[in-house]
């Protein structure tokens, strides 16, 4: 006969039902294996399981960030971007992955989406993890983000065309083409495709947010992945990108920043997630300069940040569909949690900012049956926060305890 799984209660004196959007409390959380097995509000511990009592502490379901690049860290670039660049590989990518990983998780985070990472470093990382071999979050990853010749996918605009860079990268031009990106990225592991519908700030191109692929290419692109079952993530600064990649049916737009009203009601009739990196910008402008970067990057930046964070108060207000998406790898990992109180500042609650970080997340990833809430049948990813996040969401920065799959891998709460 099979073995009784090992049983752990979870005990604490609040927790948020982020599907409802209430918090309750006392709970006790029974968890059988990987999962959440009952969700117990008598205050009772089965006899049988093994105990851990969080005290007075809120518990929540483990947060989820949509956007994520954990095959680099801005800490690496120190001074001279350009040596950054030039002197590393997919190997010293590979290298340091882990660090981020494992920095991701102990800040709370216990599912991420990685969207953009040459070379596969991502589904190498993504498949350690799942083999236990090392600890991280749970991952869905792109493998390179797919883009335009000299646009924001391009890592080798701006330097001389002599120069010859060995690097699988996602840059592609033309219908056939792109559709072909598509099918090597899910031939190499891809669990979601991500590309870029305009340009960007931390590459090399002039403009912003100018649109970098027709309307027939996004479409192809989005025709394709979904005919393999994989969701699509447009990076788009632009109006008009912003537009013609929900027209072409992305699952949701990255960045978002200067979306206009018609960009808000479209997404609102196709039900698009609208994922805003709104603390980016404090990073950048404080950073980035001194780590080297062009004076036009900065420059690009000063042009989105406010205007970002303007038209997320606006997609708030709207009542648009919004996921928690931090664009860590461009501010340090395991800073995750300080788009939080961003978040609130421009015209969130504390239980929307949550709701886009667990159960609305989750349903981007197309994972409500795995993970984002605390109920039976979920994975036990659980963390906990010494105090209320309803009234300082902020503690979300300071989380105490995280479990994953039932392992916990911090507590610092007792
Ligand atoms: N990866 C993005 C880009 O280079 C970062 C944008 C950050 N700026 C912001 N305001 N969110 O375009």
């Amino acid at each position: 006969a099979p073995a009784t799984p090992q049983r752990i209660a979870v005990k604490a004196a609040h927790w948020l039902d982020v599907e409802a959007g209430r918090e309750r409390g006392p709970v006790v959380v029974v968890i059988e294996g990987d999962r959440i097995k009952e969700v117990r509000e008598d205050g009772q511990a089965p006899a049988d399981a093994r105990l851990i009592d969080l005290g007075d502490a809120t518990l929540l379901p483990g947060l989820i960030d949509v956007h994520t690049h954990l095959t680099g860290d801005p800490t690496e670039i120190k001074g001279d971007y350009y040596e950054a660049i030039l002197k590393r590989s997919a190997i010293d990518a590979a290298i340091l992955a882990h660090l981020y990983a494992k920095r991701t998780l102990d800040a709370g985070f216990t599912t991420v989406r990685n969207v953009g990472a040459d070379d596969y470093v991502d589904v190498a990382l993504r498949n350690a993890i799942d083999r236990g071999d090392i600890p991280g979050p749970r991952m869905l990853v792109s493998g390179p983000a797919i883009g335009a010749t000299g646009g924001h996918a391009d890592d080798t605009t701006g330097f001389s065309p002599w120069i010859e860079f060995h690097t699988v990268d996602g840059v592609a031009d033309g219908v056939d083409a792109v559709r072909h990106k598509v099918r090597e990225n899910v031939k190499n592991g891809a669990d979601v495709i991500k590309f870029m519908a305009s340009a960007g700030v931390l590459s090399m191109e002039a403009s912003v947010g100018a649109p970098q692929y027709t309307q027939a290419e996004m479409d192809a692109i989005v025709d394709e992945a979904h005919r393999w079952g994989k969701k699509v993530a447009a990076h788009a600064h632009g109006a008009e990108a912003i537009k013609m990649a929900i027209r072409a049916g992305v699952d949701s737009v990255e960045h978002c920043s200067l979306i206009d009203a018609e960009g808000l009601k479209l997404a609102r009739q196709r039900g698009t997630y609208l994922d805003f990196d709104v603390y980016n910008d404090d990073y950048i402008l404080g950073e980035y300069a001194k780590k080297g970067f062009p004076a036009s990057t900065i420059e690009k930046e000063k042009l989105v940040g406010r205007l970002q964070r303007e038209n997320f108060r606006r997609a708030v207000q709207a009542g648009e569909k919004m996921a928690f998406a931090t664009d860590a790898g461009v501010y340090p990992h395991g800073w995750n949690g300080k788009q939080f109180a961003k978040m609130v500042e421009w015209g969130m609650t504390p239980m929307q900012a949550i709701q886009a970080a667990t159960w609305n997340a989750a349903d981007l990833l197309g994972w409500r049956d795995r993970v984002g809430a605390i109920k039976p049948g979920l994975y036990a990813d659980l963390v906990a926060v010494d105090g209320d996040p309803l009234k300082d969401v902020s503690i979300l920065e300071r989380v105490g305890f995280v479990m994953k799959g039932g392992e916990v891998d911090k507590n610092a709460l007792r």
